[in-house]
Parts: C-alpha cells; sequence; structure tokens
C-alpha cells in the first residue's frame, strides 16, 4: 500500500481538491475530503507522525506537543456582523471551501447549547427554550487570507455571514419523502438541531448531519422523551434527523430525504467507478447501521450544483458487516422490505426499523466516516464496539476498516476489520471523528463522557481529558499512533481540519466545562465557552 500513500504535500494539497475530480496517477476513486485547498511550499503542520508526543493530562487547559501553541479564533456568542448574528453554541463540523483568490468560506455546525440541561427544560421555559433552539444550527462565514500574517482567518464583519438555527429558518425538503404523509404532508420545514459532523458535496457546498434530534423533539420509535417540552417551540420529531445540505453563496439550505432520517453523524461523499455519487453515513446510536447512499444518475462535473439532483434520486444501502454486503433499502431490490409494505418514503423517514427488516447489523454507534484520499478504504469511528451490554462506561471503541470489492464505492461487497482499537496499546477509546493529513495519516478524536471525579473504569479514569491523535493508515507502519493534543475539562475535540494552506490545524473544543468545572479558554474567573482554535508550530 506504500507507493499509494500521497508523499508530499503537494501530493495532498491537490487532492482536497473538492471542486474538481483531481487527476492522479494512483487514485483508485476520486473522493471529496473537507476543503478545497491550495498548493503551496512549506511544511504542513502534521504530516505523518511529524511531532513529539503530548502528554496525558487532567488539567483545564489545551496541551499540545512541545514546540505547538494554539490562538483562538472564534467563540460562542461572539458577533458575527454588525447586527446581533451571533456565533453559536457547541462547536462541532467546521468545513473550508476556498478560491484561488485568497478568499472563501468557513462553515461550523453548532450541535446542542449548554443552556439545554440534561434533564431538559420545563414547558414554561419558553424564552430559555428559543435561545437554545437560537444557538444550534450552523454558522456560515466569509474567510480570508490575512496579507501580513499569510494565515487563513474568518472574517466576522463580513455583511456575508450568515446562520441556521433551529428557532426559524426554513428548510425545504426535497426526495421521496417531502410532501408524504410520513413528514406530515409538509415540504418545508422550521430549523435544523443537533447538527454533530458534516461534509462536503463535489458541487461545493456543505453538508451537516442533525444527529440526537431525540433530544430535543423526542423519537416515537425509541420513546424518547423531548427536553424541549415548551407547546410552542413543539415540532415533529420526522422534521428532523436529516443531512442538510447549506450554498454558502446562495444561502440555499435543503434537507434530503433521499439520505435516510437517523442521527446522522455525517456524510462522505465518493464517485463509484462508474460515476454516480456515493455517500458513506454513520447513525450514532446504540445497535444501529452503518449507511451508503448510491445516487441513480452520474456526476457531471461540468453541471455545478445541478447535481444536487443526485441527492434526491438514488438507493440507500445498509451494512450487513457479518456477510460483508450492502443491503439496499428498496421494495423492488428487498423482498423483506416489500412483504413488511414499506414503499420508499416510508424507508426514507423510518430507515432505521428498514434497515433492521433488510438484515443489517446492529454496530457499537458508527460515528464518523472518512475515506482514505488515495485508496478509496473506508474508516468508520465505532465509538461504543465492545461495551458490554447494559455498561455505560468501559475502554470501549474502535476505528473500523473497511474495504470495498475491486476499491469501488458502488459495490455491493466488501471486507472489514478493526484498524484501531480501544484500550492501552493505543491509547484511545469512544473514537468518535476522523480526518485525514498529509503522510497517509488519520487524525482520530476521543470522546468519552466525563465527571468530577471520573466514573469507575471509564476512559477518563484511565486517560484523564479527552485527546486528539494521529495514526498512520499506510505501509509497514500501518496502525502506529502518537498522541497530539489533550483537551481541557469537560471537552471533546471535534473536525480536526487542516487549514487551507496546511499550516495549521483547527479543531472545535466543545462543552468544556461538562461534567467538571472549567474557565477555559477564558482562564481564571471566566466562564467556559466552546471555542474554534487554530494550532500551528512556534516560530
Ligand atoms: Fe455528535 Fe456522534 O457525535
Ligand atoms: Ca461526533
Ligand atoms: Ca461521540
Ligand atoms: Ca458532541
Amino acid at each position: 500500500m506504500n507507493s499509494l500513500s500521497f508523499h508530499n504535500r503537494r501530493d495532498f494539497v491537490r487532492l482536497l481538491s473538492a471542486g474538481s475530480v483531481v487527476a492522479a496517477a494512483n487514485r483508485l476513486v476520486p473522493n471529496f475530503l473537507t476543503h478545497a485547498a491550495e498548493a503551496e511550499a512549506g511544511p504542513p503542520v502534521i504530516s505523518g507522525l511529524n511531532f513529539p508526543e503530548a502528554p496525558l493530562s487532567r488539567e483545564d487547559a489545551l496541551t499540545l506537543p512541545e514546540g505547538f501553541e494554539y490562538e483562538v479564533l472564534l467563540r460562542h456568542g461572539d458577533l458575527l456582523d454588525a447586527g446581533d448574528l451571533r456565533y453559536g453554541d457547541h462547536n462541532d463540523y467546521l468545513a473550508f471551501l476556498v478560491a484561488g483568490d485568497g478568499t472563501g468560506w468557513l462553515w461550523v455546525n453548532h450541535e446542542n447549547s449548554a443552556l439545554l440541561p440534561e434533564k431538559g427544560l420545563k414547558a414554561d421555559d419558553v424564552e430559555l427554550t428559543a435561545e437554545v433552539l437560537r444557538n444550534v444550527g450552523g454558522s456560515c462565514l466569509r474567510l480570508k487570507r490575512d496579507a501580513a500574517s499569510g494565515r487563513w482567518r474568518p472574517v466576522p464583519s463580513a455583511t456575508e455571514n450568515f446562520r441556521i438555527n433551529g428557532l426559524d429558518t426554513r428548510i425545504p425538503l426535497t426526495g421521496p419523502a417531502a410532501g408524504t404523509a410520513h413528514v406530515g404532508g409538509i415540504r418545508e420545514v422550521i430549523g435544523s438541531v443537533a447538527n454533530c459532523s458534516g461534509g462536503i458535496t463535489p458541487w461545493r457546498t456543505f453538508c451537516s448531519g442533525e444527529e440526537n434530534y431525540h433530544e430535543f423533539f423526542g423519537d416515537p420509535e425509541f420513546k424518547d422523551e423531548p427536553l424541549l417540552r415548551c407547546p410552542q417551540y413543539h415540532r415533529p420529531p420526522e422534521h428532523y434527523g436529516w443531512i442538510v445540505e447549506i450554498d454558502p453563496r446562495t444561502r440555499e439550505v435543503f434537507k434530503h430525504t433521499a439520505l435516510g432520517r437517523f442521527a446522522h453523524e455525517n456524510i462522505a461523499f465518493t464517485l463509484t467507478k462508474d460515476g454516480r455519487l456515493a455517500g458513506y453515513m454513520g447513525d450514532d446510536r446504540k445497535d444501529q447501521c452503518l449507511y451508503k447512499f448510491l445516487s441513480r444518475g452520474k456526476y457531471d462535473p461540468a453541471a455545478g450544483v445541478a447535481n444536487r439532483r443526485l441527492l434526491e434520486d438514488g438507493v440507500l444501502h445498509a451494512a450487513d458487516t457479518v456477510h460483508g454486503r450492502w443491503l439496499p433499502l428498496h421494495p423492488d431490490q428487498s423482498p423483506a422490505l416489500k412483504a413488511a409494505g414499506y414503499d420508499v418514503p416510508r424507508i426514507c423517514v423510518h430507515t432505521r426499523a428498514a434497515a433492521k427488516i433488510a438484515g443489517a447489523t446492529p454496530l457499537g454507534r458508527p460515528e464518523d466516516v472518512e475515506i482514505h484520499p488515495t485508496t478509496g478504504e473506508v474508516f468508520v469511528c465505532l465509538t461504543a464496539h465492545g461495551l458490554p451490554a447494559g455498561a455505560k462506561h468501559g475502554l470501549s471503541g474502535a476505528v473500523l476498516s473497511l474495504r470495498e470489492k475491486d476499491s469501488d464505492a458502488g459495490a455491493l461487497e466488501f471486507t472489514s476489520s478493526v484498524l484501531l482499537p480501544a484500550g492501552t496499546d493505543t491509547g484511545l477509546v469512544w473514537q468518535d471523528n476522523l480526518a485525514f493529513a498529509p503522510g497517509g495519516a488519520i487524525m482520530v478524536t476521543t470522546d468519552y463522557k466525563l465527571s468530577d471525579p471520573p466514573a469507575a473504569g471509564s476512559g477518563q479514569e484511565k486517560f484523564g481529558n479527552n485527546q486528539l491523535f494521529v495514526a498512520l493508515t499506510d505501509g509497514p507502519e500501518r496502525g502506529r499512533i502518537r498522541r497530539f493534543a489533550v483537551a481541557p475539562r469537560g471537552a471533546e475535540f471535534c473536525s480536526p481540519t487542516l487549514s487551507p494552506d496546511g499550516s495549521e490545524l483547527w479543531v472545535n473544543v466543545q462543552h468544556p466545562g461538562e461534567g467538571h468545572s472549567s474557565t477555559w479558554p477564558n482562564g481564571p474567573g471566566g466562564k467556559p465557552q466552546s471555542s474554534l482554535v487554530a494550532i500551528r508550530r512556534r516560530k
């Protein structure tokens, strides 16, 4: 596999060109990573394991290896324009779309709000409920390359900045379930919530996964009680749990019903060998499944955003990891679904039930899915893999490797194995987010529940605060791993992403102070704030 790794930064940034199908001699399938980048000189902040190991930490600090520093770029509540537009809470996914003229767009998901207590809000908490909904969704900001420093930075004063939120953004539904009885007959819903991780489409728009929507509006299939009880803001759960697409240039937003409804972590796009669009997605809930959407039509690089129609017509597949098969969730291709009376709209809205009827394998909470930039190997975090039934803590989790037959994303057969298990050998537990870096490296974050004192047998008890690792995926050192960063108390790292020029690693620090006391990033006496940081080498 060594010959398939990208050896230098120029190769890597070419492969990151999300807007075009890049010609790379050893690339098996084109795929679309977190941003379009410029090829530039200078060493990338992360390439392979080019850094000393960060120490384990239980401190209320962002701990980095010797020789690295960080800068806070955006904090929860920061003004995003001259009015009262504000950066939301619990920043999660982040992604860039940049142009060759030193400008671009930054997208950030806002998953939840520190104003929403674990036991929920009361029916008469009207203002607080509205504030929670205002704080979730996403922020879209102009990006600019600073002339003096050469660094890419968000432009908080830009008039083009905008938010989507859970309170009042109107979002059309597309695809087979739009307007059907399964969604109450409507074609437009209000708001987006629980925006966890995401992806970038080949036509250069952002995607955001609506994950734990049940915390906001319940889920009858799981008998979850909603945490928002205010009747004024009661909304049907079927309006949430979708992949949301955001076009930064037009501010258009869509929820694509063809991609199924579940606790969407993210979506990773690539093309099949015959040119169709493939989108891999995890359902982050215990005993739920891994999915792959295959479009009916083919991707046309010349058609730009008109390719969006590919997300409206195709077949969702769920993984049978026992037999290595993708099971089509379509009544014409699944006798079990036909016999159970499932038509396509019902499959789109009640995807979990359909996957189980078709025979898909329940997994240990599939979170981020990412595709190797040159080999097409698919990596999936299973955050609760191996967790004993009924247990809440433990040294659980895995990064699963999935290889499609003939390295074709359109294949219906695959093999899978665990690449990075949890445990003391790797230092990993409760693996959550993934992202590729140059040198055949993959970044892996952990997300275990934090409390003070740590729960017995928990990852926190063993390893301290949540962490960010880098592991090798290619060659004889495949699986070698090193700790790069440790989060402040109560926080997890979300969406590590190389800056457009590769000189910084941007990462969201989410919910410092959850289950703990923290004053990060403001220091002694300050309040904790979810924040976006840029990590770089000290000069
Ligand atoms: Fe929002 Fe599965 O993490
Ligand atoms: Ca996550
Ligand atoms: Ca998680
Ligand atoms: Ca989270």
